[in-house]
């Protein structure tokens, strides 16, 4: 039947691994809403136009044709038919997407959209910033993951070879701008279960997920 899973959490938190083993192991499909805000950030640089003149961000946000799968094991990300999955990830998307997800107008585009993927799926793992809190209120189990800054900033680093230092800067610039924005902050659900992943291996935490899903 229908199950959807809500998995929230800042940079580092362990949230893209675990939430796309869990959504293998449960056969289900599976959303990285943050790639979406990439990509809308993605299409926002490439056209040149200034990030802090919102309403021109909000336009190129409506007008680009943004495609994302839902396979756990290998999802690709097209805006305007271009591949655009090693771009989203480079350090000039990282440090503009905040800024693009902070627009109200591009927030009421991508949760339609996000809204839309979830009900097609049915048996869905969405990871995000506020899909416990606005995005899927009613999922059937939230989560917050969380880390130490450290670890947090270790673990990314090592994922994509930035020193610690630059990229724990980054992370505390991201966090402060996700959770202090005033359309739909970084937030944990009021009935979120919290787990803090500082000490917890991957495996670890996907085996709590499924055990809360079967109590
Ligand atoms: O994995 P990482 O934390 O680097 O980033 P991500 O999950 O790809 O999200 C990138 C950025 O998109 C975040 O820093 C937020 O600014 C924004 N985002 C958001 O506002 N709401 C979401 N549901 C997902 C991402």
């Amino acid at each position: 039947g229908r199950c959807v899973v809500a998995v929230d959490g800042p940079s580092g938190s362990g949230k893209s691994t675990v939430s796309r083993r869990l959504a293998v192991g449960l056969g289900a499909r599976y959303l990285d809403t943050g790639a979406m805000y990439r990509a809308i950030t993605w299409a926002v640089l490439r056209s040149g136009i200034d990030l802090a003149d919102a309403g021109s961000v909000a336009k190129v946000a409506g007008e680009v044709d943004l495609r994302i799968g839902t396979d756990p094991k290998g999802y690709g990300v097209t805006a305007d038919g271009v591949t655009v999955d090693a771009e989203i990830r480079g350090p000039e998307v990282t440090g503009a997407v905040s800024a693009v997800a902070a627009v109200p107008a591009v927030r009421v585009l991508l949760v339609t959209r996000q809204r839309e993927i979830i009900a097609d799926a049915g048996r869905i793992v969405v990871e995000g910033r506020d899909i416990g809190s606005v995005v899927a209120p009613d999922a059937d189990l939230k989560v917050y993951l969380t880390a130490s800054e450290a670890a947090r900033a270790a673990r990314r680093s090592a994922e994509d070879a930035t020193d610690v230092a630059t990229t724990a800067a980054d992370l505390a610039r991201r966090d402060r701008l996700d959770s202090t924005r005033k359309a739909h902050p970084l937030a944990q659900a009021a009935d979120a279960v919290v787990l803090d992943t500082t000490e917890l291996g991957i495996d670890e935490v996907v085996a709590r997920l499924r055990d809360l899903l079967t109590d």
